[in-house]
């Protein structure tokens, strides 16, 4: 029996055309570079909505190709940004210049990615949880992207921390972890490195250690669907949360050290060390925690314990501050890009392992 399913993995591994292995490797590796991480501004146009909602801007495409030209045009972002998630709006989209973000980015040496799931739907026979849309059609539309030039792409799964309920159930860790290894997998066949992202909502009141075994089982239902989906595990990206104690839940004042050393606990157990990069979503961490922590983990864990590199593909974490300063008002773009850039450079120095 168990000769027979290694039998398939060996066989399904050949999907991956040999021809997009050592690409898939480089843009991996690139993407990990030392000193520099993602910025993820693939925000749908509902999550986008909401940011410009919260500094009083109307979510219109001008609004939203304005936020994002600055993104991409703050001078010298490069030497911290190894690659940008883009949503399809933006992607397909031109700057001022009449350049397109894709080129803009890819002229400075960053390289374009593109979120390609269809968001979440409630699990019918687990309403609590989600399963995520997004596989139809899949294979197709990355051959397309890659064409648009991007060369990496984003699934997100949601699970969700409910101890009274049992959340996450098998069927969550079951459906989620097989979504995101086909995934992965249909990406590879089309040359896109796969940013493979369960994230773990900080939602609840359990403490650090509940956080820490659910994403051990998260991340072992993960990469054996990955193994069995015949996925390049050294030619993909994870993106997981980091390891925390429910957002309600009581923190000690050491919760930065605790948040690290629980992080990269749980990422020895659980990621093998082919994958060449774990960069971290900021999960609704304030900026300044999700750069110290990162920070803590570069600084304070022991690097043969940790053989990937350790960096961000932040959201929020890199585009808060920045969104407030810029409020929407051309006159401020320049204030609002020293503040992103602050952001990025600060992030990078905490991807730094020393
Ligand atoms: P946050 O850093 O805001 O969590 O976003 C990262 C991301 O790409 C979520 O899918």
């Amino acid at each position: 029996m168990a000769g027979g399913v290694g039998c398939t993995v060996v066989s399904l591994a050949r999907l991956a055309p040999m021809s997009f292995a050592d690409e898939l490797r480089a843009t991996a590796l690139a993407l990990s570079a030392p000193g520099k991480g993602i910025l993820a501004a693939d925000e749908s146009t509902g999550t986008i909505g909401k940011r410009l909602a919260s500094i009083g801007v109307e979510n219109a495409i001008e609004n939203r190709v304005a936020l994002r030209e600055l993104l991409f045009s703050a001078p010298g972002f490069e030497k911290y940004v190894s690659g940008v998630i883009l949503f399809d709006e933006t992607l397909r989209s031109t700057g001022k210049s009449g350049t397109s973000f894709a080129e803009m980015l890819r002229s400075r040496g960053v390289t374009p990615g593109i979120k390609v799931d269809a968001g979440t739907r409630a699990l019918d026979a687990s309403p609590n949880e989600t399963f995520t849309q997004g596989l139809d059609g899949l294979a197709e539309r990355c051959e397309e992207y890659y064409a648009m030039g991007a060369r990496f792409a984003k699934w997100r799964a949601v699970l969700t921390i409910d101890e009274a309920k049992g959340l996450p159930s098998a069927l969550a860790l079951a459906e989620n972890a097989n979504a995101l290894a086909r995934y992965a997998s249909a990406c590879q066949s089309r040359g896109l490195v796969p940013i493979v992202e369960p994230e773990i909502l900080m939602d609840g009141a359990h403490g650090i250690e509940v956080c820490g075994a659910v994403t051990r089982r998260v991340l072992d239902a993960v990469f054996s669907a990955l193994r069995l989906h015949g996925v390049q595990l050294d030619g993909m990206i994870l993106k997981p949360n980091m390891v925390t104690p429910g957002a309600s839940a009581k923190t000690s004042a050491n919760v930065d050290a605790e948040v690290a050393r629980a992080t990269v606990a749980a990422l020895c157990d659980a990621v093998p060390p082919s994958v060449p990069g774990i960069l971290f979503l900021s999960g609704g961490q304030s900026e300044e925690e999700a750069t110290e922590r990162l920070r803590l983990m570069n600084t304070t864990q022991k690097a043969d314990r940790a053989p990937w590199t350790l960096s961000f593909s932040y959201g929020r974490a890199l585009q808060a501050s920045c969104l407030k300063a810029w409020g929407g008002k051309s006159e401020n773009v320049s204030a609002a890009q020293a503040v992103f850039l602050d952001r990025c450079k600060s992030n990078s120095e905490a991807s730094i392992r020393r």
